[in-house]
């Protein structure tokens, strides 16, 4: 089981701040109490999972950088960067495994500026609007793909 499969999470800009951020929004939960359930969720596939998050885009990208040939997969929230940051979607682009896009809104539903992804096109898919649960449904979604023939 897990295959020896490693997973980082990288979390963008604000997200810290969850549990008191905008709580109507994003949900009640902290980022640490989803890093937990996220945990949980890994070690029950048998996969090892890394977490991690900054308010630095260039944080962001030079921890993408390092993890090509680290890490089977990269499960991103790049927060309000996904709408405007290049330099963040390059970083993914160039990653060497594959990329699951999440959000814990449904961006579609809320203002115009927040329509666009820059990361979408350049991810295997993308899992949005359903809170924690967006992230658990993309390391559900890495343990079906590993068990395709
Ligand atoms: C978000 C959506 C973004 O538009 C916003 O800037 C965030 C969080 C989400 O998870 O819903 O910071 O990525």
């Amino acid at each position: 089981m897990g295959n020896g499969i490693k997973i980082l999470v990288v979390n963008g800009p604000n997200l810290n701040m969850l549990g008191t951020r905008e709580p109507e929004t994003y949900g009640a939960m902290t980022l640490d109490a989803i890093n937990e359930k996220c945990r949980a969720v890994c070690s029950k596939h048998g996969f090892t999972m890394e977490w991690m998050q900054s308010n630095s885009e260039a944080i962001l990208i030079d921890t993408i950088q390092a993890a090509c040939n680290n890490f089977d997969w990269i499960i991103v929230n790049g927060a309000g960067l996904t709408h405007t940051s290049v330099a963040l979607r390059d970083a993914l682009a160039l990653f060497t495994g594959g990329v699951i896009e999440v959000h814990l809104s449904n961006i579609h539903a809320r203002e115009d500026f927040r329509h666009t992804s820059l990361i979408t096109a350049i991810a295997k898919g993308a899992v949005i609007g359903f809170g924690a649960i967006s992230y658990v449904m993309a390391i559900n979604a890495i343990a079906e793909i590993q068990e395709e023939p």
